[in-house]
């Protein structure tokens, strides 16, 4: 089985992020061939500074391979490493009704917060599918708002086939039935509902955009006046503290080992505990949690070039898969013999 996924990267990365959806992909690894790639050609989208693109291409690599990537076991690429997608997403263009373009969600959203209406932002929709039906992609996990732009990638693969596979029945893609299997393979979604949504220190959702997150690779003392400034009630020590709408007692929940969490949960509603000494606990297990991770990050953060090794790597086992592929629909479509 083939997996696949797009990180389109977007600054620094918090706690929201990892359990929300890093964690998600850095399991999957062990699963079947897993190839993330990190979105820089679908970034440019929304980044029109070099400085920015640059940087946040290479913060998403480190908090891939310091959050548990394994670049012996995933393959980890920059999309713009690979010159087969521009092709593939023109020639898959010739073949995508503009009016699903049209009923594109994600666009219709990005344009109502602003987003400036390009054709970029408008062609997103085959980038991405491009970006899975290179590789041959089985399975894509994504976000419940990707999910109509992986539904696109079947369309439009079955419009390809269909097109220029001769005999091809979209009925029988594989061919199991004694037709001509299709050349590009149809994606199936795997939606991530996150567990949760992890909430932020004033209790909203944890995001980038609320300046409300705990950065996952901010310095120590930053980490500490974050968790030290969650939002709590003025409930007093001895008293038992409400669960409901509380971002620390669901931040405990989230980083605790499970049995060490059944005693913050007994305390916490027998009283005598105090917030301060529950915000102690929780920069702890912060620490406990992400310190080796956090050190990997410094590492190699001095050490760029290993992180190009591994993406040029990358991209090298990344256009090996693609290959076969992309020679295939050159000769289906006439562009080569
Ligand atoms: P942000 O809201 O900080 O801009 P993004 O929109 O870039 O974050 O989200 C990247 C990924 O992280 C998405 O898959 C999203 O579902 C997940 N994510 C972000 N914030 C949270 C959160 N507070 N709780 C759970 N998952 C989250
Ligand atoms: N559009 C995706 C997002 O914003 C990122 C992405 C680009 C992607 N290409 C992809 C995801 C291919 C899965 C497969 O999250």
């Amino acid at each position: 089985m083939r997996i696949l996924s797009g990180v389109q990267s977007s600054g620094n990365l918090h706690l929201g992020n990892y359990y929300g959806a890093i964690r998600q992909f850095v399991e999957l690894q062990h699963e079947g061939e897993s190839l993330y790639f990190i979105a820089d050609l679908h970034a440019m989208t929304t980044v029109r500074e070099p400085e920015i693109l640059r940087a946040s291409v290479l913060e998403t690599a480190l908090a891939f391979l310091s959050l548990g990537l394994d670049p012996a076991r995933a393959i980890l690429f920059r999309q713009s490493d690979i010159p087969e997608i521009p092709e593939l997403y023109w020639i898959l263009g010739t073949v995508v009704p503009l009016s699903h373009l049209e009923r594109a969600t994600s666009f219709k959203d990005k344009v109502a917060r602003g987003i400036t209406s390009d054709f970029g932002l408008f062609a997103y929709p085959v980038l991405m599918a491009a970006d899975i039906l290179l590789y041959g992609s089985d399975l894509v996990p994504v976000g419940r708002d990707q999910n109509q732009h992986v539904e696109f990638a079947r369309d439009w693969a079955t419009k390809f086939n269909v097109a220029f596979v001769p005999g091809y029945d979209p009925a029988d893609p594989q061919g199991s039935a004694g037709h001509p299997p299709g050349i590009l393979k149809l994606p199936q979604a795997r939606i991530q509902e996150s567990t949760a949504v992890v909430p932020g220190i004033d209790g909203q959702k944890m995001s980038k955009s609320y300046g409300n997150a705990i950065d996952l690779f901010a310095s120590d003392a930053e980490i500490k006046k974050r968790i030290m400034s969650i939002k709590t009630d003025s409930t007093p020590v001895d008293v038992p503290k409400p669960t409901e709408n509380s971002a620390l007692y669901q931040l405990l929940k989230l980083l605790a080992p499970e049995g060490e969490f059944v005693q913050i949960d007994r305390s916490w509603k027998q009283g005598g505990t105090g917030y301060g000494d529950y915000k102690k606990r929780l920069l702890d297990l912060f620490h406990a949690q992400f310190d080796p991770a956090r050190k990997k990050h410094q590492q190699l953060l001095e050490d760029q070039a290993e992180v190009e090794r591994v993406l040029s790597w990358g991209a090298k086992r990344a256009r090996q898969i693609a290959a076969p592929i992309i020679e295939e629909v050159r000769r289906a479509t006439g562009l080569r013999r």
